[in-house]
């Protein structure tokens, strides 16, 4: 797929979960170019007088919504969401994700797992037979970075991934740092052959705030191709 259709897929994907929204829902909103259509054509649809009400998932949807007059609360505000839209950089066949590209996983989990309904939306790319080609993302503390560093390859190890470690940096080689100020580990394993296993792992090593292993949170993936759209799991 070239980029243009490749955006193009994203857009009908985040099309076709606007069908699932009605009106009165508490939505959260995802992070990434996928989810940014999703709020895009949202915004057009509560400038139409469409009703809902928003958690964002990072400081950057956040600012979008805003600028779309999405209404926005918070969870001091409202107890539970009836849905949340997300992407995600990778599925595989039982609905676990790898998330995190974005470095918004934190949020995203907060989000996704106080929501009746987490559905997905991608481009038929992120499908995969198994998680682990997208280096996985994990949201450290910066207190004891390298001890946190060794406990995620002994353990990763265990579940037989290897592969570097690597924190994140932006552009100008700075470490990249979350919305909640925290630095972030790309984890090169290229294939995680026990992913239940190692989500477990990983939430036990205390300088890890928050993995990008969704298992179990996703009730449907949308993906889109630019010749079709493919519903895996259940929309409703
Ligand atoms: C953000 O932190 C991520 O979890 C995104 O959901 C993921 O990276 C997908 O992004 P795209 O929609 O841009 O591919």
């Amino acid at each position: 797929m070239e980029n243009l259709s490749l955006d193009e897929a994203k857009r009908r994907a985040a099309a076709a979960a606007l069908k699932i929204v009605t009106p009165g829902m508490r939505l959260g909103l995802g992070t990434g170019s996928t989810a940014a259509h999703f709020i895009d054509l949202l915004g057009a649809k509560v400038a139409e007088g469409l009703k809902v009400v928003c958690v964002p998932t990072s400081e950057r949807t956040r600012i979008q919504a805003e600028g779309l007059a999405i209404p926005l609360a918070t969870f001091e505000e409202i107890d539970e969401l009836d849905l949340t839209i997300d992407g995600a950089d990778e599925f595989d066949p039982d609905l676990r994700l790898v998330k995190g590209g974005g470095g918004a996983l934190w949020r995203e989990k907060i989000v996704a797992a106080a929501s009746k309904r987490m559905i997905v939306i991608t481009d038929a790319s992120k499908a995969v037979a198994t998680l682990g080609k997208f280096p996985l993302p994990i949201e450290v503390s910066r207190f004891g970075l390298e001890a946190t560093r060794r406990a995620i390859l002994r353990e990763a190890e265990a579940c037989g991934c290897g592969g570097p470690v690597v924190l994140r940096k932006t552009p100008s080689g700075e470490a990249f740092m979350t919305d909640s100020g925290n630095y972030l580990f790309d984890c090169v394993f290229n294939v995680i052959p026990a992913a239940d296993e190692l989500a477990q792992r990983l939430s036990a090593i205390p300088g890890i705030v928050e993995h990008g292993l969704f298992i179990g949170l996703a009730k449907a993936v949308i993906s889109a191709s630019p010749e079709e759209i493919k519903i895996y799991g259940q929309l409703d």
